[in-house]
């Protein structure tokens, strides 16, 4: 059995030309249930056709090509990651993951393999959450989280609804298409920052994802014309988020266990003569520790918000939208892939995801793992996002083995 990686080149160009979003910079523009992403689609079910996995799409539009197991009673391995990038993305972040997915399949394929349980060769819906928050809606969705019309209303920034939009592109499919059980899960994705390429190794073996919380914070000031207003009576709802903004990066740069990012910041009216009434922005905490979230979130950023707000004049609500713990994955498969690499001489290194990924929520549902393969430069999330092939012929190498003695299991 062995990996093709020219074929798993292929097919990333494939999947991403400019018609299916590739930017002229290099990267993709793919936001999740656009028409470029029903291009993807449909070029991925036409390869799962070609290698003969039977596919079907659930009610969230997520993709399962079947490969059937010798034990038709036994339930699936899956293996998979998403389609869907933010804008101004990379052409790795998760494409690489449903490629090396497919080669899982095509090797076994190609081989004559048979395994007992079967595989599923998955693209989850809307993975980003850069479109319809939250990030990971739809393996959210299939594992429990959270309810269909919730998920179905979640509207973009143009008031267009999940529910309609999954409609649209012609990705509505069976509630009964959905897994009911699931043996194991594995994803292969480029690690995103810069620890790999640093210590020069070629797989990374996650401990798990780190946990994360999305926030929206909103101020609210006094609106007056930015001519007559005279600077110490003002209420400048602006001038207090760019001092929280500030004062959360100097909370998470203080502590050095949790990151701290404002992505999106939307004054009203948006005017350059009017002192801004409201601001809204988001706020992405990330950290191991749980608790710790929650304290930062409860007490030490609200502390540091509540002053700002008293010197300034203002008010303001922080909302927390999205909530997922910390999750380790599977210890045995974790401790499998570090076996594997070792005997085929790879170098590796554990290390936790910092990034969200679908593999979360499967973590709740079966056991689940990933593997990550370097990311040049640590850049990920912007269109000059790079990694080398040959660490992702290693790891998908890797994770092939994995696939296997996890169906034979
Ligand atoms: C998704 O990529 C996230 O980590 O926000
Ligand atoms: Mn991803
Ligand atoms: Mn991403």
């Amino acid at each position: 059995m062995q990996i093709n990686l020219e074929r798993m080149q292929r097919r990333l160009a494939a999947l991403t030309t400019p018609a299916l979003g590739g930017t002229p910079a290099g990267g993709m523009t793919r936001l999740a249930l656009t028409d470029t992403d029903r291009e993807a689609r449909d070029l991925f079910i036409t390869w799962l056709r070609e290698e003969r996995l039977e596919p079907r799409v659930d009610d969230f539009g997520n993709i399962y090509g079947r490969r059937a197991g010798t034990d038709p009673t036994l339930p699936p391995v899956f293996v998979g990651s998403h389609l869907d990038t933010v804008p101004g993305g990379g052409r790795f972040d998760g494409i690489v993951g449903v490629v090396a997915a497919l080669e899982v399949a095509s090797a076994l394929n190609e081989a004559g393999t048979q395994t007992r349980h079967p595989l599923d060769i998955v693209n989850w819906t809307n993975e980003e959450g850069a479109r319809f928050t939250p990030a990971m809606l739809a393996s959210g969705a299939v594992t429990g989280v959270f309810a269909r019309e919730w998920v179905y209303a979640r509207t973009d920034r143009h008031g267009l609804t999940f529910g309609d939009e999954l409609a649209r592109i012609g990705y509505l499919g069976e509630e009964a298409a959905r897994p009911s059980a699931i043996a194991a899960s594995l994803e292969l994705h480029i690690e995103q920052g810069p620890i790999l390429e640093a210590g020069g190794e070629s797989v990374g073996i996650v401990e798990g994802v780190v946990g994360i919380r999305w926030c929206t914070v909103t101020v609210c000031g006094q609106s007056a014309h930015a001519g007559p207003t005279p600077m110490a009576v003002r209420h400048d709802a602006m001038v207090a988020a760019a001092r929280m903004i500030v004062a959360a990066r100097d909370l998470a740069r203080a502590r050095g266990d949790i990151n701290a990012t404002v992505g999106n910041l939307i004054p009203e009216p948006g005017v350059i003569n009017v002192i801004p009434p409201t601001v809204t922005f988001s706020l992405d905490l990330r950290g191991r520790i749980d608790a710790t979230l929650e304290a930062v979130v409860a007490k030490d950023l609200r502390s540091r918000f509540d002053a700002i707000a008293r010197e300034e004049g203002i008010a303001y609500e922080l909302i927390v939208d999205w909530s997922v713990p910390p999750t380790p994955f599977a210890s045995v498969i974790k401790d499998r892939a570090e076996a594997l690499c070792r005997e085929r001489g790879y170098t590796a290194r554990r290390l936790w995801a910092g990034a969200g990924h679908d593999s979360q929520y499967l973590a709740r549902v079966t056991q689940a793992a990933m593997i990550f393969t370097p990311t040049i430069g640590g850049l990920s999330h912007c269109e000059t996002e790079d990694a080398p092939w040959p660490d992702i012929a290693k790891g998908t190498d890797i994770m092939l083995a994995l696939a296997v003695e996890l169906a034979n299991g």
